[in-house]
């Protein structure tokens, strides 16, 4: 039996995709060695609701050295962390010389935002990226100390992308209570595990995907650690997330938001058995239809490209056994997946030039979470007759 890594009661399992790869190991065209897999299964914890997957990827296993998240060369991405970091910005970095600390570099977007206001500014990456601003470690109660040794208590700690990827997510809540200034707060970001269940975007479940939130098992984590869930706010980007604040026990009470979203999760029954089981009965469904249309397009003689070589597309290639056979290439903009194989399906990733070059009859789009954008820039493949084959929130062609 698994155990919740926040509070340590029994953990059931309501989902299992069996046995796959890591989601960013692409492989280079003549390796033979054999991928590692992990058991890709997630649970609910009986006792505080918190949903997290059964089995945990060693830190040695991961590609990352450090907090994988990048904004993914995606304009919106980009604006939606300089929109962040004004936010903060205008609240929480008002004092005198404020500090805002930020856990995982994130190709310094709300960094650069910050200082170029005039405020002091630090991120915790172990990877070196960003190297001579960064702090080169994982954030944790002995660099959190380090670190308010140093520059004093922080106003802000914020993480996009990051903490849902933590499983010992204690140790943070503990470095913010070393770091974090008497009123100042935790700020995190990650998909929402109530917008996971409405869409049934089950891709969203993958090794660096450990923890899928809600405000009920936000809140009992917090309260675990001394400290309030005060804020929560839906963010319409990577597919439905939620950015909650946290801030310590009493020093501020909890909005409306707060209030109204638990009340929500109630009533939808999100962690309830009925909505799990029906949850994972039909990812079964779409995994399904859509081998169903991949076979039916091949066999018609139509070609199917895929776009955006996500993290998510290895939980979708993995689970549903798609190969070459069906994809025959996957184009992504980022040139360290190009000329590389998808994990476990070994799809060659090429530019995303080779998109044009010819166009696909169908593009099976992985980067959903981009679907404006990406649809937007690729106007002249509709127009030239392409569409778009999307799997979430069910199989559908537009
Ligand atoms: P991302 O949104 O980070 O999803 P995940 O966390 O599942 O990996 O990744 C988007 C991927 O899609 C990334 O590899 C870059 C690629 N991409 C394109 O190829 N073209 C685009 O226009 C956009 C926005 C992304
Ligand atoms: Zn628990």
């Amino acid at each position: 039996m698994s155990r919740c890594r926040v509070c340590s009661a029994a953990v059931h399992e309501f989902l299992d995709f069996g046995r796959q790869p890591l989601s960013s190991a692409f492989r280079s065209p003549g390796e033979t060695e054999k991928e590692f897999r992990f058991r890709l299964a997630v649970g609910i914890c009986g006792s505080c609701t918190m949903v997290q997957l059964l089995e945990e990827v060693p830190q040695g296993r991961r590609a990352h050295k450090g907090y994988p998240y990048h904004s993914s060369g995606s304009t919106v991405m980009h604006e939606h962390f300089e929109r962040t970091a004004r936010r903060f910005l205008s609240a929480e970095l008002t004092a005198a010389d404020p500090f805002f600390v930020e856990i995982g570099y994130n190709d310094g977007v709300v960094l650069d935002t910050v200082r170029d206001a005039g405020v002091r500014q630090l991120a915790f990456e172990p990877s070196g990226e960003g190297a001579g601003r960064v702090h080169c470690s994982f954030f944790d109660t002995a660099s959190a100390q380090e670190v308010r040794t140093a520059e004093g208590p922080a106003d802000i700690i914020y993480a996009a992308n990051t903490l849902c990827d933590v499983a010992d997510i204690a140790t943070v809540l503990e470095g913010a209570d070393i770091l974090l200034a008497p009123d100042g707060v935790l700020v995190f970001e990650d998909p929402y595990f109530g917008e996971i269940i409405e869409r049934t975007s089950f891709d969203q479940i993958y090794d660096e995907h450990f923890y899928y939130f809600t405000a009920r098992s936000v809140r009992a984590m917090a309260r675990r650690s001394g400290f309030d869930l005060v804020d929560v706010e839906r963010l319409p980007v990577h597919g439905g997330q939620i950015r909650y604040s946290l801030a310590r026990t009493g020093r501020r009470g909890p909005t409306a938001a707060v209030t109204e979203l638990l009340a929500e999760e109630e009533s939808r029954g999100l962690t309830e058995p009925e909505t799990l089981n029906g949850f994972t009965a039909t990812v079964a469904t779409i995994r399904t239809e859509l081998v169903e249309l991949l076979r039916r397009l091949t066999r018609e003689g139509h070609r199917v490209v895929g776009y955006g070589a996500t993290a998510k597309s290895s939980t979708v290639l993995n689970y549903c056994g798609i190969g070459p056979d069906l994809v025959p290439l996957v184009c992504d903009s980022t040139p360290s997946k190009q000329g590389r194989l998808t994990p476990g399906t070994h799809i060659p990733v090429h530019p995303p030039q080779a998109f044009s070059d010819p166009y696909p009859d169908y593009a099976l789009l992985f980067a959903w979470n981009h679907a404006e954008e990406v649809m937007a820039k690729e106007q002249a493949f509709r127009e030239a007759g392409g569409r778009w084959i999307l799997y979430v929130p069910d199989v559908h062609i537009v």
